[in-house]
């Protein structure tokens, strides 16, 4: 059966990922961000791969919002089957430096919108079932300095997904999912919100927003409760929760050394209330892509192969 999915955020990154990879996969997609034109392209990009896909421009902090989105998807297909959310900004900055109308809109972003999605969606899911996926993080499970505003409201969702999965039991055909990545590589370290004065970047290991893509659709084909996606989720969580001291001692030389770059950038609110089209990609630039290893390789490969001639009597 051909479903119909909505992909709130699919400008960018993990959001825009999916809706390609769903694409790819005959999906009928819904595709919403705050970014007409780039919300077009991706619109554009998923027909060219073969899928019927419509755009609806929309902030899913704005009152009615998310409510109108669902709307317009049930007028084009009749019905909503998924819903995939991944729309959030982030903010860096010490929690008492940051200006409190942004820590309030990151959480307004990424936990109250995300209530307000799982709202809709279980709302359209009464008459035939459905999958919602929510995108957490890993810093839902646990904490590090400099982004108070988005590990709350993570915090928040992993509860709030949990609670709504053991509703769910009552809703035969309804199941709530939660996609918690590590680090990614996407736009949202520059698109940031920043207070801290030096450029973020995802510590590594760096997972691929098309691998996240490929996590959530198979979400979508069977529903889990929770799928993490980083190689060192569960060190960390492990580390969190048995070593808190431990954990605590490190997080701050460790966050300034891998979570942030020496680039410098002066105090900017980044995409928290208006988005930036010209910083939305799929990925965010952090990790080579496989055809750059291979040529970077390739060449080392040559170089010594030829000093090795040389040496050769
Ligand atoms: N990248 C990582 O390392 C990472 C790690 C763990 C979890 N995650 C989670 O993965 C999800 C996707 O993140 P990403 O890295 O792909 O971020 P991204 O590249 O910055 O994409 C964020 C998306 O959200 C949309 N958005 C932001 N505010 C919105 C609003 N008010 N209304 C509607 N759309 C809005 C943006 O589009 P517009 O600006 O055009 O609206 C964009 O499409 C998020 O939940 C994030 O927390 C990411």
């Amino acid at each position: 059966m051909t479903r119909t999915v909505v992909v709130t955020g699919a400008t960018s990154g993990i959001g825009r990922a999916t809706a390609l990879e769903l694409a790819g996969r005959g999906d009928r997609l819904v595709l919403a961000a705050r970014s007409p034109a780039t919300l077009d392209e991706v619109r554009d990009e998923c027909r060219a791969a073969g899928a019927r896909a419509i755009a609806v421009p929309m902030d899913v902090t704005e009152p009615g919002a998310v409510a109108a989105l669902a709307d317009a998807a049930q007028a084009e297909y009749g019905r909503v089957d998924a819903w995939v959310h991944t729309a959030a900004v982030m903010s860096y900055g010490r929690f008492d430096e940051t200006p409190a109308e942004v820590f309030e809109q990151v959480v307004r972003t990424d936990l109250l919108a995300a209530a307000a999605v799982a709202r809709e969606a279980l709302l359209r899911f009464r008459a035939g079932g459905g999958t919602l996926v929510l995108t957490g993080s890993v810093l839902g499970h646990i904490t590090a300095p400099y982004m108070s505003g988005y590990v709350a409201a993570k915090w928040g969702l992993q509860g709030l997904a949990r609670t709504l999965q053991q509703e769910a039991r009552e809703t035969p055909g309804v199941a709530i999912c939660l996609v918690n990545p590590g680090s990614v590589d996407t736009p949202v370290y520059r698109q940031a919100a920043n207070y801290l004065g030096r450029v973020g970047r995802p510590p590594p290991p760096i997972a691929s927003p098309e691998r996240v893509a490929r996590a959530i659709a198979h979400c979508l084909d069977r529903p889990r409760r929770e799928v993490s996606v980083g190689r060192l989720n569960v060190v960390m969580r492990f580390g969190f929760t048995a070593l808190p001291g431990v954990y605590d001692a490190l997080v701050g030389p460790l966050m300034r050394r891998a979570g942030l770059t020496r680039q410098p950038i002066a105090a900017h609110r980044g995409i928290v209330f208006t988005p930036n089209p010209a910083g939305e990609a799929v990925r965010g630039g952090w990790l080579p892509e496989v055809s750059q290893v291979v040529r970077a390789v390739g060449g080392r490969a040559a170089t010594v192969a030829s000093a090795v001639r040389r040496r050769l009597p």
